[in-house]
């Protein structure tokens, strides 16, 4: 039984996921939450890194699922949502049935009905409040999972609309937001009508502190020397923190390249530090890495080897799990990472330390990152049942640094949270999917569900009259909604527009498209058509690239949907999304190869890394379908073509291997390679024997028996083995804003 007991009105059932998490002591803010959360109030539990928040979102959960309730949990990041997902499917055992949703935007996803728990993105709830998906009105918890992330640009509004329509439409449902330290969690608190709990409590003590020279000094101005190995302060201060060989160093920096660059510095001083066991898992390690001509898998292998690794989104998803594996194996002692990924997720390290406080911003390139985003890098290190104490560090380049970081980061309170959603792009997108899905039904409802809002919470409506004047103007005019007898309507435009979760600009740009009569309608129209939308994040043409962009366009000018633009700014722009289609164009094999490229070759061509790749591919795919769907909405017979477009982008693939694709296992490298050996169909393909098959590079026999089950419709499977790595067949579902 945990220490103390529950309270009264807690289901007693409760108890058994302690004894399942072997948990038998609450810490202090976890206390402090039981009662409320027994009382059903809602919560906002803010409180320090690593202080069990999510022990607090489980208990409420539990709570209400033995009482046959259901349960959503928000979490930004898909990374986190499978983290979350595999600690909360460990419940099955007390028979709790788990959920993970994310991707696919234009589907209720109704199997979700059928769980107890559903653990989704902001994005994908908010997706599915659109579709009106109806078990959401039946819900008796809604977790928001880094709830200060309100605070965020991109995906602030997001979820900020999510909360505010659950609070108009499930006022039972018990809302449980678990927030980092913030400065005004009350505020959060008083607009979700929530009993708040704030607490410096840390289980595990951690130290903050900053680096200079051969010193570390303390919060409390205590000093600490360390060996000058190197000379170099970083290089020195991670040889320190792994000096006793048990503990890891997780370093944060602000690019991707020079995360790669310390990381393959630092693999050729540490592997003397690193026992014959280290080096023999490393080898493992980099071993399941695969093989691969990709320059940043070579340099991942090369850094594993050495004891080191780095994290960040040019990594695929299966890539950065072996890293992250790894890591908390304690195998790879020092890891590099950018903080996007990172921050969210559960990397634990003896010892943090952050070696950048500034990024680029389009407004300035050394922009300080706010004191919030450096806590939630520093609380990386010292997590419970890792580590028995942890240290976070900040880097002074220079002596005169040293005050400024102390008083900034180390003493600093983080900032308050601030509502995004007053900006023009939140503005447009939600308002219609509020007319649309008709949570909304007026400008009275309208102004309701505005003042209902956080931001309404921090500031004066008036402030965004004027844009939401203006926005509305917009949605009438490009025929989104229209007035009729003093309701707000939308269109079959409007509607398909917001379940199809995209800009409403983008929405407009795709209808230009679609409307335009080209001289040729190409492959390379549509994809050009696609990457010009808002919701796809271009590729940059740097100046290198300028002339080579520019003359692929006028080449293709007759093909171009869209007209090029006279304004120097809207050209630059457009000149982006050339580049994004050309990339396109190269994945499919529309090049001057005339064949699907490589990985590695769209690294030289591009700088894209895998992880990169696929997100790419991901909102190409989505925006495919957008356009496919507004095809058949305007009956433009297009639809038919885009998707013959889409599959191939999908898959990656040359027209001509289609067929291939459609067999498991073989994705676009193997069927490039039967292709290329004369089994071009499946026919030809049927009639061959093992022995050919097998000799095909990369197929061997185990596949090729497999691919011969599968063809042979009529016999008994030769033999099976379930072992056989399957073949990356490209995309498997689409996330239009992780890993931005
Ligand atoms: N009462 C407890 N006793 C022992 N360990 C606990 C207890 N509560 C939580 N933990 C462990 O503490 C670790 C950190 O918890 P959790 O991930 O919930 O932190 P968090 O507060 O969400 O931190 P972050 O802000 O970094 O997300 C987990 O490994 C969890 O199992
Ligand atoms: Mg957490």
């Amino acid at each position: 039984m945990v220490e103390g007991g529950l309270p009264g009105g807690m289901h007693p059932d409760v108890e058994k996921a302690f004894e399942l998490w072997d948990i038998d002591s609450l810490y202090p803010p976890q206390r402090d939450s039981m009662e409320p959360i027994a009382n059903g109030e809602n919560l906002v539990v803010a409180v320090p890194t690593a202080a069990g928040k999510s022990l607090i979102a489980y208990v409420a959960i539990l709570n209400q699922v033995f009482r046959g309730g259901k349960a959503l949990y928000v979490v930004p990041l898909k990374a986190l949502a499978s983290e979350k997902f595999h600690e909360l499917r460990e419940l099955s055992k007390l028979g709790v049935r788990v959920a993970l949703s994310y991707g696919d935007y234009d589907d209720d996803d109704k199997r979700l009905e059928s769980y107890d728990v559903v653990v989704a993105t902001s994005e994908k709830a908010d997706s599915l409040l659109r579709h009106r998906s109806k078990w959401l009105m039946n819900l008796k918890v809604i977790v928001s999972d880094e709830v200060h992330l309100l605070n965020d640009t991109g995906r602030g509004p997001t979820l900020e609309v999510i909360l505010t329509r659950f609070k108009q439409l499930n006022p039972d449902a018990q809302l449980i937001c678990l927030s980092a330290t913030i400065g005004n969690s009350d505020e959060i608190a008083g607009w979700l009508d929530a009993r708040l709990i704030s607490s410096d409590f840390r289980p595990v003590d951690l130290k903050e502190g900053v680096l200079e020279g051969n010193c570390i000094t303390y919060a409390d101005m205590s000093r600490s020397e360390i060996a000058s190995v190197t000379g170099n302060t970083l290089t020195d201060g991670i040889i320190d923190g792994i000096k006793d060989g048990t503990g890891q160093v997780l370093v944060f920096v602000n690019t991707r390249r020079s995360c790669e660059s310390s990381a393959e510095q630092m693999a050729r001083i540490l592997p003397e530090h690193l026992s014959d066991h280290d080096l023999r898992d490393l080898n493992d390690i980099s071993h399941k890495v695969g093989r691969s001509d990709v320059k940043i898998i070579k340099k991942l292998k090369r850094s594993i080897m050495g004891g080191t690794a780095f994290h960040h989104a040019g990594l695929s998803n299966e890539q950065r799990s072996l890293v992250e594996r790894g890591f908390k194996d304690k195998s790879i002692k020092v890891l590099f990472a950018t903080p996007t990924l990172a921050a969210g997720i559960n990397l634990p390290a003896r010892r943090v330390i952050v070696r950048d406080w500034t990024r680029f911003e389009t407004w300035n390139p050394r922009s300080p990152i706010p004191i919030l985003e450096i806590k939630q890098m520093f609380g990386r290190a010292g997590r419970p049942r890792y580590d028995p104490h942890g240290e976070a560090l900040i880097l002074a380049r220079k002596p005169e640094e040293q005050d400024v970081l102390m008083e900034r980061y180390v003493w600093g309170k983080p900032e308050e949270v601030l509502s995004k959603l007053g900006s023009r792009p939140a503005l447009r997108t939600h308002l219609l999917s509020s007319f649309a899905t008709n949570y909304v039904r007026d400008l009275d409802e309208m102004w309701e569900f505005i003042r209902s809002t956080f931001y309404a919470f921090q500031n004066d409506t008036w402030k965004i009259a004027s844009d939401v004047e203006d926005i509305l103007v917009f949605l009438k005019s490009e025929e989104f909604i229209r007035d009729e007898g003093g309701k707000v309507v939308s269109t079959d435009l409007g509607k398909r527009v917001a379940r199809l979760y995209i800009d409403p600009l983008s929405a407009v740009v795709l209808r230009n498209a679609l409307n335009a009569e080209p001289k040729k309608l190409t492959t390379f129209s549509i994809l050009h058509a696609i990457s010009h939308t808002t919701d796809i994040k271009p590729l940059f043409v740097r100046g290198k690239d300028h002339d080579h962009v520019s003359e692929f366009m006028y080449s293709h000018e007759d093909e171009l949907l869209l007209p090029i633009p006279e304004d120097q700014t809207e050209y630059e722009w457009y000149l982006n999304s050339v580049k994004t289609a050309m990339f396109l164009m190269e994945w499919i094999g529309e090049n001057s190869e005339g064949i699907e490229a490589s990985e590695d070759r769209i690294e030289t061509l591009f700088n894209l890394g895998p992880g990169d790749i696929r997100s790419k591919i991901d909102t190409a795919v989505w925006m495919l379908y957008a356009m496919r769907e507004l095809s058949r909405l305007f009956g433009k017979g297009m639809a038919k073509t885009v998707d013959l477009v889409s599959m191939r982008v999908e898959k990656g693939i040359k027209k001509e291997l289609i067929p291939l694709i459609s067999l498991k296992g073989i994705g676009r490298v193997r069927a490039r390679r039967l292709y290329d050996a004369g089994l071009t169909d499946l026919d030809i393909m049927r009639r061959a024997s093992l022995k050919k098959l097998s000799a095909v590079e990369g197929i061997g026999k185990q596949i090729a028996l497999q691919v011969q089950n599968e063809l042979r419709s009529d016999g008994e499977p030769i033999e099976e083995d379930e072992d056989e790595p399957e073949e990356d067949n490209g995309p498997k579902q689409s996330l239009l804003f992780d890993f931005a």
